[in-house]
């Protein structure tokens, strides 16, 4: 179960960033439905890879005892600053560069963050 929500946050992953790659050499950059709903996908399997093993339902390894909170806390904050930027994005006109730029490089610290924390 817990593996299985995983491999849906990999999705995720995969969804939110390759929606941003495969738009760097296009003209009219801006927030594809890969990136919005990468996003929400990020949102949801986040919160259950926290939430279903903190409430005792699954154990993610052998000998987990708890996530850390301070990089769950600034991963959350970056996932909803991202997923309201695709809300409002998405609304404007195209091109939509700013929005492009600032959910592909909040992703990839997202990533980063997940690795190196
Ligand atoms: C754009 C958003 C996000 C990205 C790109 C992302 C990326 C990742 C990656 C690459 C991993 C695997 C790390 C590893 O196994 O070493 C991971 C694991 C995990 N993510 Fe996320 N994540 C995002 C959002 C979230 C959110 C919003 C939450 C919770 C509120 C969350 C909670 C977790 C947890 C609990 C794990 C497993 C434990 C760990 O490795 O820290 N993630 N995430």
């Amino acid at each position: 179960m817990y593996n299985a929500i995983l491999v849906l946050h990999f999705i995720g992953l995969a969804s939110v960033v390759g929606g941003f790659l495969v738009q760097m050499r296009s003209a009219d950059k801006g927030v594809n439905p890969a990136m919005l709903h990468g996003a929400l996908t990020q949102l949801v399997t986040g919160l259950l890879l926290v939430g279903l093993p903190e409430m005792g339902a699954v154990v993610p390894y052998e000998g987990w005892e708890s996530w850390d909170h301070g990089k769950i806390a600034v991963k959350l904050v970056l996932t909803l600053v991202i997923t309201v930027l695709a809300f409002v994005g998405r609304k404007k006109p195209l091109p939509q560069k700013g929005f492009w730029a600032a959910i592909g490089a909040l992703s990839i610290i997202n990533v980063i963050i997940a690795v190196f924390w």
